[in-house]
């Protein structure tokens, strides 16, 4: 059996080859267009039309708050999650968003969602991995399928969505916007999340190498990586509505610009950070935390 170093030195040239075949077809395309601007040729790469998004997780909190923004900006929008429910409270109003209850933890959960996207609209642009679930408790006292439903939903997950996503995303260079935390983020240890915080680590490293490997395909990786935002996620974790005000209470104190943050003030940096304009920001993970991670 070849060892782990012979099977990346055998990948090698292929990503090379893939590297230089992009530099080449981009030479190719510089020299045919000298006085067409950048932004016309990223246009002409991507085909006309609204641009497809993607987004887990779709039918509450940030999810639903990131699909009105696509969707008030011109794109077509497929929300995804478990709950039918929540899904068509987002869709409502909105006839650019559509729907698509799965689970995406499920085995066929990723294909179903490529499918249905390119079924749908035909081509796919932006992939929002932004489903997760976080729930509180120490190490000692989290019963292991609850420890595995959070690694399964918040990262086993993203890859494999992601890796059925990337031939369409490579067709019009597109973007994967993974949804992270700031509480992960640096040197920070976070006592009673460890799970959650260590998936979301996990997260950010992935967004960096996915940037690496993906750039000869043309297809950017950022994140995002929110503070205290007012979801009620926690609530959906197993968080009391009381404790779950009481601790939103407490910590707009906490944080440096005086309050929590909303929904809709992630999703306006998720739709930023995939906007064609925005398009030298790649590997970058970036809190939006209203300063709470740099005190
Ligand atoms: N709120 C915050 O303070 C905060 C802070 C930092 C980061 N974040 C991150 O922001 C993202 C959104 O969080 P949120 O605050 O908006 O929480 P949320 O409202 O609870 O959103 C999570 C969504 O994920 C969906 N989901 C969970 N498991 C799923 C599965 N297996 N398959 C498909 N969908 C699934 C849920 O819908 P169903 O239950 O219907 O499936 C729900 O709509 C998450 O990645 C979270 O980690 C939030």
């Amino acid at each position: 059996m070849p060892g782990a170093s012979s099977v990346l030195r055998a990948a090698r040239p292929t990503v090379r080859a893939v590297t230089e075949q992009t530099k080449t077809e981009r030479t190719k395309t510089e020299q045919a267009s000298t006085t067409t601007s950048t932004t016309t040729n990223t246009a002409e790469r991507r085909g006309a039309g609204p641009r497809t998004v993607v987004i887990t997780g779709g039918g509450t909190g940030i999810g639903r708050a990131t699909a009105r923004r696509f969707a008030d900006e011109g794109a077509r929008v497929l929300v995804v999650g478990r709950s039918a429910e929540t899904l068509a409270g987002t869709a409502d109003g909105h006839p650019s968003v559509s729907t698509l209850a799965v689970d995406i933890t499920d085995p066929d959960g990723p294909d179903a969602v490529v499918t249905a996207a390119l079924e749908r609209y035909g081509r796919l642009d932006v992939l929002v991995n932004n489903a997760a679930q976080g729930v509180p408790g120490e190490l000692a006292d989290l019963e292991p399928e609850v420890l595995d439903a959070q690694l399964a939903t918040n990262l086993r997950a993203p890859m494999l969505l992601t890796r059925r996503a990337l031939d369409a995303l490579t067709e019009t260079s597109g973007t994967v916007v993974n949804v992270s935390t700031a509480g992960s983020l640096g040197r920070r240890a976070w006592p009673g999340m460890s799970v959650y915080g260590a998936s979301k680590a996990a997260l950010d490293f992935l967004t960096r190498t996915w940037a690496v490997e993906f750039a000869p395909r043309g297809v950017r990786v950022v994140a995002v990586a929110p503070g205290v935002i007012d979801t009620g996620m926690a609530t959906r974790n197993g968080t009391g509505e009381a404790d779950y005000r009481a601790f939103i209470e407490g910590i707009a104190g906490r944080v440096p610009s005086g309050r929590v943050g909303r929904p809709e003030e992630i999703a306006w940096w998720i739709a930023r950070l995939a906007d064609p304009e925005g398009s030298y920001a790649n590997g970058t993970v970036l809190a939006v935390d209203g300063a709470l991670s740099v005190q």
